[in-house]
């Protein structure tokens, strides 16, 4: 089972004050194995760390004193629960989605995990009781969670997102383009702090309601350059809110210049770059980036 990761395009920080976001989901995958076993036994492949814990002990554990687990064993409890099953798997989780950048890794295997141990043991849930058992495991780890990345991994494709409801949009545009996720540097701070950052920002109204606008625009263009274009202005607008980085900027001028456009993607503080790719100028920004010391991810909307 596979599940994919989630870039927002336009949105992030406004939709935290009930205006608009689109987000989608894009072709990094976490993977998970699933098979027989007595116990519950977790293998993270990429950290090569594995936990083994019985039936009864996975019905009483907090999974939150779990570390590097607590996101798996959460969601493993959950799908348990809810399925009132009883036997035994040993699962193996792997994942190319880098961590802790506003991609949705967490919710991605937490979703994966969800998705395969309910057809490993035949059952078909939808979408909608998926979606809502990934939204309670990052309640549940997180404390509190918005359903942008548990809806976008669930439902795939691109999403409009307003006061937490998911409308899934079909844009032509959209399909014919391709991305880059760069990841540029690590968060130095969580997303809720950013979130907080933000919400001292005096003049966060106004930028709100035009990265909004963008977002009207957005649905009546045909053009990968004005997309680009509008992508680029929803970054000037991150900006003034002050949760861009000097290399950040960086990456997304080289975006700007080599590609038809680019801006930072999740919450800020560092992370990842998305950048949208003009192929006649591919190689040249591609080389261009590997003089910055970034990881590059070739990504396109997944359906
Ligand atoms: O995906 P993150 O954690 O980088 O958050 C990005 C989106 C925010 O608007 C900042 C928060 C949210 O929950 O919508």
């Amino acid at each position: 089972m596979k599940s994919p990761a989630k870039a927002i395009l336009f949105g992030e920080h406004a939709v935290v004050y009930g205006y608009r976001a689109i987000s989608m989901a894009i072709n990094l995958y976490s993977y998970v194995n699933i098979k027989e076993s007595n116990d519950i036994t977790l293998y993270l492949h990429n950290l090569n760390k594995s936990l083994t814990i019985n039936l009864e002990e996975l019905k009483t554990i907090n999974p939150l004193k779990f570390g590097d687990f607590k996101y798996s064993l959460m969601a493993i409890k959950k799908v348990y629960e809810y399925l009132d099953i009883n036997n035994g798997i040993f699962t193996e989780i792997s994942s190319q989605i880098p961590v802790s950048c506003g991609l949705g890794s967490s919710a991605s295997i937490t979703l994966s995990l969800i998705r395969g141990i309910s057809n490993f043991f035949g059952y078909s849930l939808t979408d909608d009781e998926i979606a809502e058992l990934g939204y309670q495991v990052e309640k549940e780890v997180q404390g509190k969670a918005s359903r942008t990345d548990t809806a976008t991994i669930t439902y795939k494709g691109t999403l409009e997102i307003k006061k937490n409801k998911m409308k899934k949009i079909n844009n032509d545009l959209l399909k014919s383009c391709k991305f880059l996720v760069v990841f540029v540097e690590n968060r130095k701070k969580g997303t809720s702090e950013i979130i907080k950052d933000v919400a001292k920002c005096k003049d966060k109204d106004i930028i709100f309601k035009e990265i909004d606008a963008l977002i009207d625009e957005f649905y009546n263009i045909d053009d990968k350059r004005i997309l680009g274009n509008l992508m680029y202005r929803n970054h000037l607008l991150l900006k003034k809110l002050n949760i861009s980085t000097p290399k950040i900027d960086k990456i997304v001028e080289i975006g700007n210049i080599y590609g038809y456009g680019a801006k930072l993607t999740g919450a800020g503080g560092g992370g990842c770059v998305l950048i949208l790719v003009d192929e006649s100028r591919e190689k040249e920004l591609i080389n261009r980036l590997i003089n910055e010391n970034v990881k590059i991810f070739d990504c396109k909307v997944v359906y």
